[in-house]
């Protein structure tokens, strides 16, 4: 990837967890706010900074090999969606070890678990050894960060450390899969693509579960901006009538749905493809409201891929109105 790892950098941030602080990490999905997973002072300091219920689970980072320290009764499925996808973009929901405390699951017999494949995160999780909670770094709804300096304008002083990883790869969060009941089912897809789980699984993954999470509600991920979906074929009409509307409008489209003649409006993200697309995302709708642009015209990709994520994350934050 890289990206170098700065030991003296991974040892600060171990003390901070270590003392009950809080760290922003990045991963190659999006920034995360990392606690100590174990530490329910330093937990509920990670939800007071997020402005996020405390009855909504964290996901638990962990280091590679030790999945059977944080999870029991792990299906043989499960398992190998860990060899597969691990270090990567997938979280397994399963039942928790009796070590995990009540503050990460919200109360539920179940944690969510993932080994990030970012060298820095991976390289802070060989080093601390244990589990470490860490939802995106954004307050609650909001947009997750993808760079450190949004993690810094996000977050301010409330972080004692953020280790600078680079630009997320990915750009938007992990696969969920819960494996914790008879069948497994992707609680919300992302960066693991639905033809990648069916390849490992021998079928394909039901979406959609029966436990409601937070990343699922209708108003997620959104910026201050208005996000309109829009056909490609209308975008250049729809630009013209919030134009004369005297509002002030952004256009995130592949490349190749951009008509020839658009109207004057900022153009946040022409993406090549789904990859790019979802890699550009959070980016451009931070950049949205960074302009303080009123709306932001957005072509959504096929829902196929990690398109399909990406359609997902568009939908929310255009049903935040
Ligand atoms: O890519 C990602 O997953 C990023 C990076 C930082 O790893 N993390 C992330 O965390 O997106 P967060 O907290 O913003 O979203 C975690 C999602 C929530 O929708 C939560 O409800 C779900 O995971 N979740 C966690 N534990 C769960 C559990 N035991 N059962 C059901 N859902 C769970
Ligand atoms: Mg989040």
């Amino acid at each position: 990837m890289g990206t170098t790892v700065d030991p003296a950098a991974v040892a600060a941030a171990v003390e901070v967890l270590r003392a009950g602080g809080l760290v922003a990490v990045p991963t190659e999905t999006v920034y995360g706010l990392a606690a100590d997973a174990t530490n329910v002072d330093a937990l509920h300091r990670l939800y007071a900074v997020k402005g996020r219920p405390a009855d909504h689970p964290v996901i638990v980072h962990i280091p590679p090999g030790r999945l059977d320290e944080w999870a029991v009764d792990v299906p043989e499925v499960a398992r190998r969606l860990a060899e597969a996808f691990w270090p990567g973009p997938l979280t397994l929901v399963l039942r928790r070890a009796p070590r995990v405390p009540d503050a990460v699951t919200g109360g539920r017999d179940t944690v969510g678990l993932r080994v990030p494949a970012h060298p820095v995160t991976l390289a802070l999780l060989e080093a601390f050894g244990g589990g470490i909670a860490a939802p995106s770094a954004n307050r609650f709804g909001r947009v997750s960060p993808t760079t450190a300096a949004a993690v810094r304008e996000e977050l301010g002083d409330a972080v004692e450390l953020v280790l600078d990883g680079g630009p997320c790869t990915i750009g938007v969060e992990s696969t969920i899969v819960d494996c914790s009941g008879d069948e497994p089912r992707v609680l919300r897809e992302g960066g693991v693509t639905a033809a990648e789980l069916e390849a490992v699984v021998g079928r394909p993954v039901p979406v959609g579960g029966t436990t409601a999470a937070p990343g699922t509600l209708p108003q997620h991920y959104a910026p201050r901006a208005r996000v309109e979906l829009v056909a490609s074929s209308d975008l250049a009409a729809r630009a013209e009538a919030v134009l004369a509307a005297r509002e002030r409008a952004g256009v995130l489209a592949l490349r190749s749905d951009l008509p020839d003649a658009l109207p004057a409006v900022v153009t946040l993200a022409t993406p090549g493809d789904a990859r790019e697309y979802a890699r550009d995302l959070y980016r451009a709708l931070r950049e949205a409201d960074a302009a303080g642009l009123d709306v932001v015209l957005a072509v959504a990709p096929a829902p196929e891929g990690i398109g399909a994520a990406v359609t997902d994350r568009l939908r929310r934050a255009a049903a935040s109105r």
